[in-house]
């Protein structure tokens, strides 16, 4: 018997969060080490099986009328986009990424079993299609997404991105190395992103000045990134956490990772994704990646993963 396996990757954003769900620009990379798999095999009728997510080991009898299920709208949207009825496949979903910490799970989850779903009747989706379609997915859990977790996760590659505006992809001029660092306390994005706009709501020209900075911020860091500097990425990126602290975003935890990463020599950190808790970002030299993620670990981090991109 054959299994076939479809996968997505983790991600986490440089640049630009918050401010990118008012339409300015933000940049996100993909974490190709850390991923959501769907395995398909075939059997008697269609079930979705969720190997290691939250609600652990369970098989899902597909409610269609279960609106707030990402995994049964999900599969409801698939469907539909093809026009056809549940195959008779289980499908397993196991995953690496840790939920609710700005990791994209969510969308990775959501990519790799509308994979699987199109595989099992008989066709393959395009990223374009798939992307609109875990958009909405991510609209249960975000409430008012701006898009930019399930499009770098669909077409993994690094991104440029700004709402409703062709996807521009990134190439940086040589690979940069990161350090992901997580606080071990979950946090909703739902929720940040709900303050964010109360501020917004509370007082529209200081945020939008805030949001102003950020988009110069992120179109600075283009460049950089674009041309391998990467001493003034690293302190945009202390900038961009200093104007997420202001937007309220940032925790206690998250500016205790940051502040050590600098200290132990990183070029620059942040907070990533939603923020209250969840990871941090540390751009660093290859030699001292070891320094720094020792730095992280006493400062409280429970886990640091590494990746690369170009
Ligand atoms: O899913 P997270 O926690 O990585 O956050 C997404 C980034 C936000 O800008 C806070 C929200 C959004 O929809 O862009």
């Amino acid at each position: 018997m054959s299994i076939d396996e479809f996968s997505a990757p983790a991600k986490v954003i440089l640049f630009g969060e918050h401010a990118v769900v008012y339409g300015s620009p933000a940049i996100a990379v993909p974490i190709p080490t850390l991923r959501a798999r769907a395995y398909i095999e075939p059997y008697d009728q269609f079930a979705i099986v969720t190997d290691n997510l939250h609600n652990d080991g369970i098989q899902l009898n597909v409610d269609f009328d279960d609106v707030n299920n990402s995994l049964t709208r999900l599969t409801a949207l698939i469907l539909q986009h093809f026009d056809a009825l549940q195959p008779d496949a289980r499908i397993t979903i196991q995953s690496d990424i840790p939920i609710a910490s700005g990791l994209g799970s969510g969308a990775a989850v959501s990519a790799a079993l509308g994979r699987a779903i199109a595989h099992a009747l008989g066709h393959t989706i395009e990223n374009e299609q798939l992307n609109n379609i875990v958009y909405e997915v991510e609209k249960i859990h975000h409430g008012t997404p701006s898009g930019i977790d399930n499009t770098v996760v669909v077409y993994e590659m690094p991104i440029f991105f700004r709402k409703q505006q062709p996807i521009q992809l990134l190439k940086c001029q040589s690979p940069i190395h990161i350090l992901i660092a997580d606080t071990g306390r979950s946090a909703l994005t739902k929720e940040s992103v709900g303050d964010v706009r109360n501020l917004f709501e509370q007082n529209p020209a200081d945020i939008q000045a805030i949001f102003d900075q950020i988009k110069s911020l992120v179109d600075r860091a283009r460049v950089c990134l674009q041309a391998g500097n990467v001493e003034e990425i690293g302190k945009l990126m202390v900038t961009n956490h200093e104007l997420l602290q202001r937007l309220t975003v940032s925790s206690p935890e998250l500016d205790k990772l940051v502040t050590a990463a600098v200290d132990a020599g990183a070029y620059g950190a942040k907070l990533s994704g939603g923020g209250r808790g969840g990871n941090m970002i540390a751009i660093v030299e290859e030699a001292n990646a070891q320094q720094v993620q020792s730095a992280l670990i006493q400062a409280g981090a429970v886990r640091v993963f590494s990746s690369v991109f170009t």
